[in-house]
């Protein structure tokens, strides 16, 4: 009955659930269409993106939380230790890829225009310029071992911009007190069907339709 009713509410969309007390997630409604990126990046690969890979994350993410619900109601620790990394790599799949989806934008609604005001102006003074920073998060994004992320954050305690990686589904909440601005997934699920094995050119393209807007409403959020 309880799986029931969990299907049903996740068919109406919303973005979380309450089952017994226990909070599950359903994926979120991309904010533009699939194709809507394309040339930079095709809707074949956000379909598959979004519909399987996140859908998977978020899937396993809510197993991880009901498994760890049911063993902190019988007091098992050792499974609940177990469920860890489960959940940090579920949830933190999760979590990047809600971050990814409104990091990008169609070129007709603003995807690739550089930030204006004062997220422009500490690019400026952190980095030099935006293409630098570009061409260093590139740099540092191509270097990135395997699967995994590269961010700009904004670490709030220095007011500072940084630009991390993480391995695999970390989120950046794993490197510190630093919030993320923009995240770039790595994994070959989110290039290789059009860009085979040649990353450097799928993070040349992805600038063009990054949502800048989003980043310095966030920025001016944690640091006004
Ligand atoms: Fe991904």
């Amino acid at each position: 009955m309880a799986l029931r009713t969990l299907a049903t509410r996740r068919r109406l969309g919303l973005g979380f659930q309450s089952i017994r007390g226990l909070q599950t997630f359903s994926l979120p409604d991309l904010p533009y269409d699939y194709g809507a990126l394309e040339p930079a990046i095709s809707g074949e690969i956000m379909q598959l993106h979004h519909q399987k890979h996140h859908q998977t994350y978020i899937t396993n993410y809510n197993k991880a939380l009901e498994q760890l619900d049911a063993a902190m109601a019988k007091g098992d620790a050792p499974t609940v230790v177990k469920l860890q990394s489960a959940i940090k790599f579920n949830g933190g799949g999760h979590v990047n890829h809600s971050i990814f989806w409104k990091n990008l934008a169609p070129v007709r609604e603003g995807g690739g225009e550089p930030p204006k005001g004062s997220l422009g102006s500490t690019i400026d003074t952190n980095f030099g310029s935006l293409e630098a920073l570009i061409q260093k998060m590139n740099a540092e994004g191509a270097a990135v071992q395997g699967s995994g992320w590269v961010w700009l954050g904004v670490d709030k305690e220095l007011k500072k911009l940084v630009i991390e990686t993480t391995a695999n589904q970390d989120p950046l909440v794993t490197k510190g007190s630093l919030v993320p601005l923009l995240g770039i997934d790595v994994w070959e699920h989110a290039y290789y069907l059009q860009y085979k094995n040649v990353r450097p050119d799928y993070l040349k393209n992805i600038w063009k339709v990054m949502n800048w807007k989003y980043a310095s409403q966030v920025y001016e959020k944690e640091c006004p």
